[in-house]
């Protein structure tokens, strides 16, 4: 997602840093980009020469140092607590005069990561949705330290710069979307387990039946099966709700590296 959010900054018109874990992230960042400006050319939706300046704006390094002197950042590290907490010490050190620091976890609470920081009222969540350049979503979730200044600026970046649509969330796992979606995911897993029916019939059910966009065995393929199960376990932990706990066939997936689309197979091959 981290891919997809510097993206829809930079043909937005910011300037953007994408800090990577190593060279191999650096390679693969780029190309997810670059593959997916040419698909918005190809869409229609941006033309050559916005596509070569959305380009241009994009900066790629593995030292997170290179981001002194940015205006904000935002964190779009995997789903892990102890990883983003020491990303948002680094953060703070780094960024001191940063007009906001935003996360986009789908499930740790912002205050976990504000209290890593020395300002906690410039952490907020902002919450994106993949494929990040298509949804127009953005969740905006204040902590309980997070200052209205922070808030304000933070929602007019994402609704006037990056043109999204927004909605406020209290600071509980999960937020709005996930909190309903997430249960959802888990009980069609369930389904399938359990041997109810085909994986092509529960994605078809819910495709035709109901016109969502695509089937819950093919969505949690796209957010991955890793994200899915740290999501559920976030919401287990805050709500003790036994619709989040994972289906035993989730974490075997996820212990065999089948994560979905990212790792080439999940519920389906990707590979070809
Ligand atoms: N740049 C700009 N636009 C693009 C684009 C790109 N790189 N790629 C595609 N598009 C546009 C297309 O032009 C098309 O626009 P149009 O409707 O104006 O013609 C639109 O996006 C749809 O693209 P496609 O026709 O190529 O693809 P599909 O119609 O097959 O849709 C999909 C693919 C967008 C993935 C759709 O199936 C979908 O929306 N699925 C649901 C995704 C979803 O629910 N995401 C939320 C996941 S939860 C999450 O992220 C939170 C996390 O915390 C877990």
């Amino acid at each position: 997602m981290g891919s997809g959010i510097a993206e829809v900054c930079a043909r937005s018109g910011v300037d953007v840093t994408v800090v990577e874990v190593d060279d191999a992230g650096v390679t693969r960042a780029e190309a997810a980009i670059e593959r997916s400006l040419d698909r918005g050319v190809a869409a229609g939706k941006l033309d050559a020469d916005e596509r070569q300046a959305a380009a241009d704006r994009l900066a790629y390094t593995t030292a997170l140092a290179d981001l002194e002197g940015a205006d904000a950042a935002i964190e779009a590290v995997i789903e892990d607590e102890d990883l983003k907490r020491e990303v948002f010490k680094q953060l703070d050190a780094t960024l001191p005069d940063a007009q906001f620091l935003a996360s986009n976890t789908s499930s740790v609470p912002i205050m976990k990561l504000g209290a890593e920081t020395s300002q906690p009222g410039r952490v907020i969540g902002l919450h994106f949705f993949n494929p990040v350049p298509v949804l127009p979503l953005v969740e905006v979730v204040r902590s309980i330290m997070t200052t209205e200044d922070t808030l304000e600026r933070a929602t007019s970046f994402a609704e006037e710069t990056l043109g999204k649509t927004t909605i406020h969330s209290q600071d509980r796992a999960g937020f709005v979307v996930n909190a309903l979606l997430i249960p959802y995911l888990l009980s069609a897993i369930r389904m399938y387990e359990s041997g109810f029916a085909s994986k092509e019939d529960i994605d078809e059910g819910m495709i035709k039946g109901c016109a969502h966009p695509m089937g819950p065995l093919q969505l949690s393929d796209l957010i991955g099966l890793d994200t899915l199960l740290a999501v559920s376990q976030s919401l287990y932990e805050e709500f003790r709700d036994p619709a989040s706990v994972a289906p035993a066939l989730l974490n075997r997936m996820v212990e065999a590296g089948l994560l979905g689309r990212k790792s080439g197979r999940g519920f389906y091959d990707y590979s070809s």
